[in-house]
């Protein structure tokens, strides 16, 4: 890698329309330069360039970055390798710090240190007298030597420092204990093992190095499972524990099964069917789908069926159903995992749950209209609402209607009303990045949103002066490009323009490449104050619009209803003042 300094110094006296005229056609008028876009078939030039900048954004394929980022995608080569290009180009001298090489280096400690507690751990239990209880309790879960050793099962002393010593012994520095998680600091200042008297699980990668540990507790206090902390290997909202062993088979069946713990994956496994992944201590996340999406496009979540379970599960897709993956449900008896199941011998009756998945939005508005009593009437329009939110997430149109059908049958609504309640949830999100230009239809509150990124882009003094809160935003990739410029301009005084320079992390990078958008369009900016007082009045109207949906849902006794429709008065009150202002 190379020095901030030394990349700026490439990047200011590189011209990105010179660069690009190497490799494609370039018209420039006045201030402005387009290009026929290289990332797209074309004729006629959609690529916008900004030389001052050194910025690119095509408002046709919607590809964007900077010099570097230009280099790369036109020849495929990596960030140094493009900085090392353009600077061979621009006739600059530029040092490479510590290298790739030491990283790489770095990396190999961390796993060799793991991998030596993993065998430090796996011996304990196989033949040290202390592991008499774990060996005893592994035998009691019905998992054989063959087991233990596919798994790497081990078990962590209880006294304080028996790893610290081991590794010790091996030369492993205490520097590099520390960051690979294995050890902590006593209050003493001396250093202990972190898992103590636990049944030692040891996570993998996907390349099959070593990474970190679960670790459940055996005897004594503390809580049940204890994981390695968030390390440089260790990151658990992209790790899937059992991955590296059953990819192939995920593959081969043309599905995956995510369950809830290391004991369910084992579970699988001993049932034969070895396809079966763990998310490490945390929720399933769309990290985890996006590592999972890599191998097969169909995700059996199979979860104990109580409320607890699923409820913990699906917390992480509220936001929205990711489209092009078949997420799906296998419906558990209830209080019984996979590891239940398999251990009282009834294998068949957890290959029946994963047969009869049901898709994960089906599950879960029927899981919606259990909660209503569909023997009343308002219970009835309560249900059909909770469940119309729902099914308005979905992209598609033809699966919205399919589910509208489904609701009304279910409800006994008439589907009439059902598809306006869903129509009434307003447009679909799609789990899809947004086309980083204007797509063809900005409401005006995302239209004055983006006039509030432009002014905050070009760090204009009238906006710093106004307080603008996240919450003025209404969708979720605004909300986040507001706190990525916000952090940009942050220490800046107003007035100077921040350095974009970085702007677009990767292709994938969808708010990047909205910035990258904003920042190039050439028009003249909005008046701050006048802009944000719209979006002040947006986002109430949304707050009122939505209190009124709840307001209508409920009848007038019902508990709360008073103190909401006092809520609702204030946000109209403060709304016409808002209006009185302008
Ligand atoms: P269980 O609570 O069933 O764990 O959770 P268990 O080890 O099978 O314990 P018993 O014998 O049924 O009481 C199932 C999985 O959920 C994860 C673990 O991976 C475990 O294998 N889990 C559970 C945690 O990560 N943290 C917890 O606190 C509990
Ligand atoms: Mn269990």
């Amino acid at each position: 890698m190379y020095t901030r300094a030394d990349i700026d110094r490439v990047r200011e006296r590189t011209d990105l329309a010179e660069l690009a005229a190497e490799v494609t056609k370039v018209r420039r008028s006045g201030r402005s330069v387009m290009a026929v876009c290289p990332f797209h078939a074309e004729k006629t030039p959609s690529l916008s360039i900004d030389p001052a900048r050194g910025l690119y954004h095509c408002f046709g394929c919607g590809k964007s970055g900077d010099v570097f980022r230009w280099v790369q995608e036109t020849q495929g080569l990596d960030f140094a390798d493009a900085v090392e290009f353009l600077a061979r180009r621009a006739g600059i001298t530029i040092t490479p710090q510590k290298g790739a090489a030491e990283r790489k280096d770095r990396r190999a400690r961390l796993v060799a240190a793991v991998e030596a507690a993993v065998a430090f751990y796996a011996e304990t239990l196989k033949r040290s007298p202390e592991g008499g209880t774990a060996r005893a309790y592994v035998r009691s879960r019905g998992y054989d030597v063959d087991v233990v050793d596919r798994f790497r099962l081990g078990y962590s002393p209880p006294g304080w420092n028996a790893l610290v010593g081991h590794l010790r012994d091996l030369g492993i520095s205490e520097e590099v204990m520390q960051a690979a998680g294995l050890v902590s600091r006593s209050r003493k200042g001396g250093l202990i093992d972190r898992f103590r008297g636990r049944l030692m699980f040891p996570i993998f990668d996907l390349r099959g190095d070593p990474v970190g540990f679960g670790a459940r507790l055996l005897e004594g206090e503390g809580p049940k499972y204890l994981n390695s902390p968030e390390t440089a290997l260790y990151r658990k909202s992209r790790l899937l524990y059992g991955l590296n062993w059953a990819k192939s088979e995920i593959v081969r069946a043309g599905r995956a099964v995510v369950v809830e713990g290391y004991t369910d994956v084992i579970a699988f496994h001993l049932a034969g069917r070895p396809l079966a992944v763990a998310t490490c201590g945390t929720a399933l996340g769309t990290e985890h789908l996006d590592l999972l999406r890599r191998f097969t496009e169909t995700v059996v979540l199979a979860f104990d069926a109580d409320e607890a379970g699923v409820g913990a599960a699906l917390r992480g897709f509220d936001q929205a159903v990711p489209g092009d993956l078949d997420l799906r449900v296998a419906v558990l008896p209830e209080g019984r995992d996979p590891a239940d199941l398999v251990a009282a011998g009834d294998v068949a009756g957890l290959e029946a749950a994963v047969e009869g998945s049901v898709p994960l939005l089906g599950f879960r508005i029927e899981r919606e209209l259990g909660r209503h009593p569909l023997d009343e009437a308002e219970g009835r329009a309560r249900a059909v609402r909770a469940a119309a939110a729902l099914v308005a997430r979905h992209p598609d149109p033809v699966v919205r209607h399919e589910y509208a059908v489904v609701v009304a049958r279910r409800t006994g609504v008439a589907l009439e009303f059902v598809e306006a309640a869903i129509a009434d949830q307003g447009r679909p999100r799609t789990a899809t990045r947004p086309a980083a230009t204007s797509p063809p239809s900005l409401t005006g509150a995302e239209k004055a949103e983006r006039e509030v990124l432009r002014l905050l882009l070009a760090n204009d003094p009238g906006i710093r002066e106004l307080e603008v809160a996240p919450d003025l935003f209404s969708r979720d990739d605004h909300r986040e490009a507001f706190e990525r410029v916000s952090a940009l301009v942050g220490e800046l005084p107003p007035g100077r323009p921040p350095d974009l320079g970085r702007l677009v992390e990767d292709d994938e990078d969808a708010v990047g490449h909205l910035l990258a958008a904003l920042a190039l369009e050439d028009r003249p900016l909005a008046d701050a104050r006048e802009v944000v007082d719209r979006l002040k009045e947006r986002a109430l109207q949304r707050r009122i619009d939505t209190l009124r949906a709840e307001l209508d849902a409920m009848t007038p006794d019902e508990r709360g209803y008073s103190e909401m429709f006092a809520d609702l008065i204030a946000l109209e009150r403060r709304r016409r003042e808002l209006r009185a202002t302008e």
